[in-house]
């Protein structure tokens, strides 16, 4: 990663919000929280804590399309996903996710900054892996995540390119303008031959580098999949999955990595806990090596 290519990160303007807060109660929180980072947990690490985590239907996919956002699970889930973004100082997805949901990407957990807190404590910072700046063609300052920096309800966003990519300075500019950053992946960390679009130690080391100790995935397919293959599985600290109670169909973005050794299973889970959240189900786990 080629640090030299971050911008400096000027204080985003600050418009008045409506208040739209979020709760999740530290009872529900409680069977959460030894799969969360904790205050020591990343300090020593070279690499941030990662928490993999999305909504499933009982058909294991994630969208009945990949241009589809698609609500599978209930109000006490989505209360959880913004819960789990606020035990987190990052939070990242792939570039289809972003073009395909145009998410802000922030907390609105009640009294994290900008839903009656302070500033922006508590809010995670917005990562989107977008190797061939696809995403970042489309930015404009209707988009959502830009939308919620600016009016002092989450932060701007970092977005990873590959170095190969060449980004319109227009675009470049608009983020800088709002607090965003833009890091170019280098050929180290590209893993083409693989068949990977990005190796994810090189996009980790950089969170990390910039003091960002956990990392919250949230998607979408691609990045799922890619995270639970053998070889970047290691990354990977916990596993927090939603299922909620409906079938998709054929056609949706499925969770299911390659099989590199078509004889065994590609991952499983240990430390595994369950727990009923309305009408769906949290999983929670850490990956076997
Ligand atoms: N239910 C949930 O919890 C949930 C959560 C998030 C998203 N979603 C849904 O998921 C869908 C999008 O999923 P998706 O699978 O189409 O796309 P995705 O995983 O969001 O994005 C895939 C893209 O990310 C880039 N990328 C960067 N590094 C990668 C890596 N190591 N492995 C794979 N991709 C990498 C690639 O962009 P380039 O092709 O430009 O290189 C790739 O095409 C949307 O419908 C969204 O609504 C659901």
């Amino acid at each position: 990663v080629d640090l030299a290519s971050i911008m400096e990160q000027p204080e985003p303007p600050v418009l008045p919000s409506s208040q739209n807060t979020l709760s999740f109660s530290s009872n529900s929180a409680a069977f959460l929280q030894s799969y969360l980072p904790s205050a020591s947990s990343a300090s020593t690490e070279k690499l941030p804590f990662v928490t993999l985590t999305y909504a499933s239907s009982l058909d294991s996919a994630i969208s009945l399309s990949p241009g589809i956002q698609t609500i599978l699970s209930g109000p006490e889930s989505k209360a959880m996903t913004h819960y789990l973004r606020s035990q987190h100082s990052a939070i990242l997805i792939g570039a289809n996710t972003a073009i395909a949901d145009d998410p802000g990407l922030n907390c609105r957990i009640d009294g994290v900054g900008g839903y009656g807190g302070a500033d922006l404590l508590g809010q995670p910072r917005p990562v989107v892996v977008d190797p061939h700046g696809r995403w970042l063609q489309t930015l404009t300052k209707e988009t959502r995540v830009l939308r919620t920096a600016l009016e002092g309800k989450g932060r701007a966003p970092i977005i990873f390119t590959n170095n190969n990519t060449t980004i319109p300075a227009a675009k470049l500019a608009l983020l800088k303008e709002y607090g965003g950053m833009h890091v170019f992946i280098g050929p180290e960390d590209l893993d083409q031959a693989e068949g990977v679009p990005t190796a994810w130690e090189g996009i980790l080391k950089c969170l990390a580098s910039k003091g960002l100790k956990s990392v919250m995935i949230e998607g979408g397919g691609a990045v799922i999949n890619s995270l639970l293959s053998k070889r970047f599985a290691p990354v990977v600290n916990s596993v927090i999955v939603t299922i909620a109670p409906v079938y998709l169909g054929k056609g949706g973005v499925i969770v299911s990595p390659d099989r590199d050794d078509k004889g065994k299973p590609t991952a499983r889970l240990k430390d595994v806990r369950w727990q009923g959240l309305g009408e769906d189900v949290v999983m929670c786990g850490r990956l076997s090596p």
